[in-house]
């Protein structure tokens, strides 16, 4: 498949088209579209969002998105947003990685949903889940009206055809396809496994950045947008929405990615994670890892975000008289984890690439024994490399609350407390 390449920016009025000639001038509805299209417009945000968080962008398309037959109840027993299943818990909880799936499993079919708060009813909090799939989705389209879609690829490269172009997402990458946009995920490297936040709530944009200045943490120029791409391309398909925490599906007898240019502001993206500008204390201490949010939600109270998007890349530790990794804390947010590679600076051991922790509103947490010892002796006179890893939060303003199927589920380790029953008393009075 020819794809047709990136356009860079966040949240810019990009202007794209497959074909020459096709987008209109003057004008985004003319009485006739050039090619014989239809004009769509995609709203993304309230029509009367303030401009700098308005989102829309118009579509010129082979066929709207309303020819399909009608939509009918589709069961997935482990991708829903059912959060009240299990009584939320204070304990600090870890799993191992999800396995591969044994039988054929796309994309849609590989989604298990590990926890979340809020819901598409509210347009609060966020999913959390996991996908493992081992084939591309076949003659299968998907859409997600309940929120936009943060896919975080742990193993195996994406293919994300959606409407209006495609994005190659590999491991280190992340992409964000926003509610609403359709779209098929190809394995490009035939399994494929990762973490996905479902957004109920405000966009994803990225941080204010106070003192810090114009520049540093994730760069706006390093956001990349598809250029328009399209298939014209019809028989019998599927076409799957999930709408108020439930999937549906219609016969479709077209490929819905069939938008030949657009232009707007409302399209997917995606972010390579290592051209992150990483900041970080040069004298002793740590700030908050808020200096580490790659994109946030923000909710109605300020600075206080519905989630947040937060990485612990490669970076160099050179504070002085310093605990290097991060402290003992408890936090009025909750804090999910996933790791995409290497070991992360506070764990010696059981938490692995594809694996997750989560760690609750005020539940204790910090390094394990281990870890505690070893940064305690450690020589802080000169500077530390941190390579090869990249870990990840997905961090909430509401209590994240986990799903039956992942508290009882094998990969849950109920041994995690043990990490720090290790750790000793070293108070002496004098
Ligand atoms: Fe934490």
């Amino acid at each position: 498949m020819e794809t047709k390449g990136y356009q860079s920016g966040f949240g810019n009025e990009f202007a794209t088209e497959a074909v020459a000639g096709v987008l209109p001038h003057g004008q985004n509805s003319p009485q006739r579209v050039a090619h014989g299209l239809y004009a769509e417009q995609l709203s993304g945000s309230a029509f009367t969002a303030p401009r700098h968080s308005n989102r829309r962008s118009w579509l010129y398309r082979i066929r709207p998105a309303a020819v399909h037959r009608p939509f009918e109840p589709r069961a997935h027993e482990h991708f829903h947003n059912r959060f009240d299943e299990a009584p939320a818990t204070p304990n600090q909880l870890r799993w191992d990685p999800w396995p591969l799936p044994a039988r054929p499993t796309d994309f849609v079919d590989g989604l298990v949903t590990l926890a979340g708060n809020g819901g598409p009813a509210e347009q609060a909090g966020c999913g959390i889940h996991i996908y493992a799939a081992n084939r591309s989705m076949l003659g299968r389209f998907f859409y997600d009206a309940d929120g936009e879609l943060l896919l975080v690829p742990q193993q195996g490269r994406l293919r994300v055809c959606t409407e209006l172009g495609v994005l190659d997402v590999a491991p280190l990458e992340i992409a964000v396809i926003p509610r609403g946009v359709r779209f098929r995920v190809e394995l490009i490297d035939g399994e494929a496994r990762g973490y996905v936040c479902e957004n109920f709530g405000a966009l994803l944009r990225l941080p204010d950045l106070g003192p810090i200045g114009a520049n540093s943490m994730a760069l706006p120029r390093d956001f990349l947008t598809p250029q328009a791409w399209y298939e014209d391309v019809e028989g019998d398909f599927e076409l799957i929405a999930k709408f108020q925490g439930s999937l549906w599906t219609a016969a479709i007898d077209h490929s819905p990615l069939d938008v030949v240019a657009w232009h707007g502001n409302y399209a997917p993206y995606k972010y390579d994670l290592t051209t992150y500008n990483t900041v970080g204390s040069i004298s002793v201490d740590h700030p908050d890892p808020s200096i580490f949010t790659v994109l946030t939600s923000p909710s109605d109270t300020p600075g206080t975000a519905n989630v947040d998007f937060v990485i612990f890349p490669p970076r160099w530790l050179v504070a002085e008289h310093t605990f290097r990794p991060p402290y003992f804390h408890r936090n009025v947010a909750s804090e999910f984890m996933g790791l995409i590679q290497g070991a992360y600076d506070a764990k010696e051991g059981g938490f692995v690439p594809g694996g997750a922790s989560l760690h609750n509103c005020m539940s204790g947490h910090g390094p394990d024994a281990a870890s505690f010892e070893k940064a305690s002796g450690a020589d802080v006179s000169k500077p530390d490399h941190l390579t090869g890893t990249m870990a990840f939060m997905f961090e909430t303003r509401k209590v994240i609350r986990p799903t039956r199927q992942a508290l009882d589920a094998p990969q849950l380790q109920g041994s995690y407390y043990e990490c720090w029953q290790g750790i000793r008393k070293h108070f002496k009075e004098s």
